[in-house]
């Protein structure tokens, strides 16, 4: 198997983290090299970009600006961290990654998504996800089980109108690539989503 590269996506609060944590020991036990990373993040200059973007105090921060610097981040975890573990032929597992650009920069803020994607292109060239899990939740709801987990940041924030265009731009997504993109009921219990996201899995590694 040459690597695998999946992603995770969905709107804030929509159990990303905990999907991932049972998903990553799922494949350990099954005897995958896994790497874990997350964005905005995953590498010591990405998490600097980090800080700056999810500053509460940069309310003045201009559209683009975000974009390229979602993009910058992520061009670095690609060229440090993603493509060195593929061409080892282990299995990454990212919380987030270009398609949170569509939705929250194209979709949400309404830059288009088609410009996502081209500004992307820099950013990581031919470095796509082999699949791509879409945990599905209401804006609201997951800002209210965000809410409960403690402060928000710059982007969860936001008003409820940005978080319920991000949901519904995840959707659109899901229907535009409905075989790279695997939407998930975030609702259901937490095995079942695991089950669900294992046998999405399971069918990509057999075709491999
Ligand atoms: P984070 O605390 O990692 O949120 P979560 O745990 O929900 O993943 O913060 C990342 C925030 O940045 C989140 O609100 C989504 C947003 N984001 C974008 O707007 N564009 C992007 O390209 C990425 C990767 C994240």
């Amino acid at each position: 198997m040459a690597g695998l590269f999946i992603t995770m996506e969905g709107s804030d609060g929509a159990g990303k983290t905990t999907q991932i944590e049972k998903l990553k020991d799922y494949l350990s036990n099954k005897g995958y090299d896994i790497i874990l990373c997350r964005e905005p993040g995953g590498t010591i200059i990405s998490e600097e970009i980090r800080k700056v973007i999810l500053n509460k105090d940069f309310t003045e921060m201009g559209y683009m600006t975000e974009l390229l610097l979602y993009a910058s981040a992520r061009a670095q975890l690609v060229e440090q961290v993603i493509r060195p573990a593929l061409r080892e032929d282990k299995v990454v597992i990212c919380d987030r990654f270009v398609d949170s650009s569509a939705v929250y920069q194209g979709v949400a803020r309404g830059l288009g998504v088609d410009l996502v994607y081209e500004v992307n292109r820099y950013a990581i060239g031919d470095t796509f996800p082999d699949i791509t899990i879409l945990l599905d939740i209401s804006g609201e709801m997951g800002i209210k089980r965000k809410k409960n987990q403690g402060e928000l940041d710059r982007m969860e924030l936001e008003e409820a109108a940005f978080h319920d265009k991000v949901s519904a731009g995840y959707r659109i997504l899901a229907e535009k690539f409905p075989d790279r993109i695997k939407k998930i009921d975030a609702t259901n219990k937490i095995d079942e989503i695991h089950d669900q996201i294992i046998a999405a899995i399971t069918e990509l590694i057999q075709g491999k």
